[in-house]
């Protein structure tokens, strides 16, 4: 679930809530695409991270619990999605006052009038757009940042677009000092500050798109910028109450564009912060009819 008062649209306290600064030794290894930790035993995977990541102990305990809650929801399904989640160092996303509940089961809040997706949601709606290593990943809502590290662990190519501009330089930030720190794989994401309803035309076709905000259509820039046979995941529906939907769309051998849906709730509502819209340098209103 995500939650927002649209109306209350400004840069106030929570706008510069503190991040963490976990405490915790530089990333030691070099990122290697083909070194997994472990997913069978806690302590396994506790003493691969440490060794291998330099994380923080506590933190991974409260990582590997939530592991084993994603699969029995089953909202991660295959072993490069397994991996993804467990490389993604979440406490470094959520601010410094939700350090504790960084791998609770439900969004929180990041200032600014938005939140970070809730782990189960992020899990399920990567998953289902497959990401295969190389592929074009598009991303529109990168609040926290989490979602594009996350995909970063299953592709080298990821753009992510923010609508608030102090968000999007914060973010950025958070990026920059993780890469300085050794986690090399977040170099793949590639930012700006922008209304994402339009796309990022210039860095597209992509092979797959991630809508993180509730909108009550297919914004027709992202259709065309999703490559035949991509996949897109996007929260449909009137303001607080979305279906999230996996979008095929697919060429015929003469052209023709055709698009099937799914919901990948199966019917279930859940609620995402407004897709806005940018209108003369100011977030105004949204791109719902
Ligand atoms: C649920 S929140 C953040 C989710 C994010 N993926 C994460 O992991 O933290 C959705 C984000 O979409 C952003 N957003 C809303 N409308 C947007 C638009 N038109 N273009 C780009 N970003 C937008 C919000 O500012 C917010 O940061």
């Amino acid at each position: 679930m995500q939650r927002r008062d649209f109306l209350g649209f400004s840069a106030g306290a929570l706008a510069t809530a503190a991040l963490p600064s976990v405490a915790r030794a530089n990333v030691p290894s070099p990122y290697d695409w083909t070194a997994a930790p472990p997913t069978d035993k806690r302590a396994a995977y506790i003493d691969w991270m440490v060794k291998n990541r330099g994380e923080d102990p506590r933190y991974l305990g409260e990582r590997f619990d939530r592991f084993l809650a994603l699969i029995s929801h089953h909202d991660v399904w295959d072993e490069r999605n397994m991996r993804a989640y467990l490389m993604t160092p979440r406490e470094e996303f959520v601010t410094k006052a939700n350090l504790d509940r960084a791998y609770l089961w439900h969004y929180l809040d990041i200032g600014f009038g938005v939140t970070i997706t809730g782990p189960h949601t992020v899990a399920r709606m990567t998953n289902v757009i497959d990401v295969q290593r190389g592929d074009k990943v598009l991303e529109i809502g990168t609040g926290s940042g989490y979602q594009s590290a996350y995909l970063s662990n299953l592709t080298d190519k990821v753009w992510s677009i923010e609508i608030i501009k102090p968000l999007f330089e914060r973010t950025r930030g958070v990026y920059d000092r993780l890469i300085g720190e050794g986690y090399s794989e977040y170099r793949a994401i590639t930012t700006k500050n922008a209304d994402g309803y339009y796309g990022w035309p210039e860095a597209g076709p992509f092979d797959k798109i991630i809508v993180t905000c509730g909108i009550d259509h297919i914004p027709p820039a992202l259709l065309q910028q999703l490559r035949p046979n991509g996949v897109m995941v996007i929260p449909i529906g009137p303001p607080g109450s979305q279906h999230v939907l996996k979008v095929t769309k697919a060429q015929g051998k003469d052209g023709t564009i055709s698009v099937a849906r799914s919901d990948i709730y199966r019917g279930a509502i859940i609620n995402f912060v407004p897709f806005t819209k940018l209108e003369g340098g100011a977030i105004r209103g949204t791109h719902s009819g």
